[in-house]
């Protein structure tokens, strides 16, 4: 039975097997929840991603790198949708983002992930309705036979956190 609970504070100094990025395309760093992570891995996280990921990646994909001096070992980039953004299906992007996320967590034998609420930031998607698909998305995935044991939805608010806990409680 695979465990999902949220936590307050900060997704960079959680142990669990992966944890997860909101990116940009670039895979090149930023503010946020990437800058605290490019900060906390050092600057070989950087340098793997320019190695591996010399092109960036599209909205809605997912890439791992290692942990570097994270307590994870894995960290997992995904970049989600600007939901100022016109022209775009947001809600499909943003569950892509977390589908994607946990199937390479999965392929890389991770029991255990963390996600930030992805484009909630800079990206402006509204709490509520990012947690809703956030919930929803990890759900299917977990019945359609994704093996991870623990999903963590790490809150940097406690805002989001209370989101997350009403969704999971109903
Ligand atoms: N731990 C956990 N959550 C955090 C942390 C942290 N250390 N820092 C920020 N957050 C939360 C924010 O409060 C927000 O709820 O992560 C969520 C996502 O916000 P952003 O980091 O702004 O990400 P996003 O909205 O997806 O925008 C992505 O911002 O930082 C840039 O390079 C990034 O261009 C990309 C864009």
């Amino acid at each position: 039975m695979t465990k999902v609970k949220v936590v307050l504070g900060d997704i960079t100094k959680l142990k669990t097997d992966a944890i997860v990025n909101a990116a940009n395309v670039a895979l090149r760093g930023g503010g946020g929840v990437d800058g605290a992570i490019h900060r906390a891995a050092g600057t070989g996280l950087l340098e793997e991603l320019i190695e591996k990921y010399p092109d960036g990646i599209v909205v809605g994909e997912a890439v791992p790198t290692f942990g570097h001096k994270l307590k994870a070992m894995y960290v997992i980039h995904t970049v989600g949708p600007r939901y100022y953004l016109g022209g775009v299906d947001h809600a499909k992007l943003l569950a892509d983002a977390y589908r994607n996320s946990m199937r390479v967590a999965n392929d890389l034998g991770c029991k255990s992930i963390a996600f930030p609420s992805i484009s909630t930031g800079v990206y402006g998607y509204p709490i509520a309705e990012a947690a809703e698909i956030a919930v929803r998305t990890v759900q299917e995935e977990i019945a359609a036979g994704n093996e991870l044991q623990e999903i963590v939805f790490c809150c940097f608010d406690h805002e989001a956190a209370d989101c997350y806990k009403e969704l999971l409680a109903s």
